[in-house]
């Protein structure tokens, strides 16, 4: 064969090789933005929270089941998402959780009041992300990535229209704000984005009674290890969206915040506090990719174990407890 036969064949294998890549990309960027970032999911998990019960003759349990919601990046055509979310609500649920980047444009307001197709037994809890507190452009999003100050818009939105529209939907939202569910000892601290200092929270965690279970919502996972230290026993964060695009055997390529890689979803102990972050259900629609990471709500099953009795399943709880010993 002659230097010519083989260069001809050399650069048809080269021209072939470089169009089956092409054709990859293409056909993943395509599953990427339209199929995948529409593959809602809803996940579950089960978790076990302890109260200090040292010294303690009595323990008792109390279960909840809690649905974990996040990112929406609501939009004033996102009918589908908004389907799942009222088929995946009409379920039996303690509480549902809701942390932030609710709404990515002011025409998603719409869906706040119709979000839940049922209310859960103790109520709906929500905090804003960065997304309700922002329009970002983007120039914020891709020069913002180099030069931080301009990693978000000057201006932040004014949220009373937000607040408005997710209560008319039945939730309360907590802007660095607590609510106490005497009936099942049950507090609830509500972190605003970007965050909140120690010393404020700490304060805020003052209002949980003695022996309370204590939930935390934030969005933005930042100083986790202060949640351990104010002694919240499990708390639901978001804004990862689990990293969006996944490598096989690599996972998470960026998590957007403080947490490694390999933290970008699940469930995490961190000083024996359990906190879950969310792969949410949306995404930036101008970056909207997902890969190996499909959209997720989360049930979490949660036991919690504690000190003395609480309530008559606690009692059913303790006595089953007996029974078995
Ligand atoms: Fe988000």
């Amino acid at each position: 064969m002659s230097k010519a036969d083989n260069s001809g064949r050399y650069k048809l294998y080269l021209g072939l090789a470089g169009l089956s890549l092409a054709t990859l990309g293409l056909g993943l960027f395509y599953y990427g933005t339209r199929v995948e970032t529409r593959r809602y999911r809803l996940e579950r998990i089960a978790v076990q929270t302890k109260s200090d019960t040292t010294g303690s003759a009595i323990v008792s349990h109390q279960s909840l089941k809690i649905l974990h919601l996040s990112d929406l990046h609501l939009s004033g055509n996102d009918d589908e998402k908004v389907e799942f979310i009222r088929a995946i609500t009409d379920q039996d649920y303690d509480l549902v959780v809701l942390t932030g980047d609710v709404f990515e444009f002011l025409d998603g307001l719409k869906y706040g009041p119709k979000l839940l197709s049922r209310q859960p037994r103790l109520g709906a809890y929500a905090v804003f992300g960065n997304h309700d507190y922002y329009d970002y452009s983007i120039y914020n999003k891709t020069m913002g990535r180099i030069f931080r100050q301009h990693r978000h818009p000057a201006e932040r939105n004014n949220v009373e229209p937000h607040r408005i529209a997710l209560e008319a939907g039945g939730f309360k939202v907590l802007v660095n704000q607590s609510h106490y569910i005497a009936s099942e000892n049950l507090f609830i601290a509500g972190i605003d984005y970007p965050g909140i200092k120690e010393a404020e929270l700490e304060k805020l965690m003052q209002a949980a009674p003695a022996g309370a279970l204590k939930l935390g919502l934030f969005h933005l996972p930042r100083q986790l290890e202060m949640l351990s230290r104010a002694g919240l026993h499990l708390a639901f964060g978001g804004h990862t969206h689990g990293g969006q695009v996944r490598l096989p055997g690599l996972g998470a390529i960026i998590t957007d915040s403080e947490l490694p890689r390999q933290n970008a979803s699940g469930m995490l102990d961190v000083g024996g506090t359990k906190i879950h972050i969310s792969r949410g259900l949306g995404a930036d629609p101008r970056s909207n990719i997902r890969l190996f990471c499909p959209p997720a709500a989360t049930v979490i099953e949660v036991s919690h174990e504690r000190a003395g009795f609480l309530g008559s399943d606690a009692v059913q709880s303790f006595a089953a407890v007996k029974g078995q010993g």
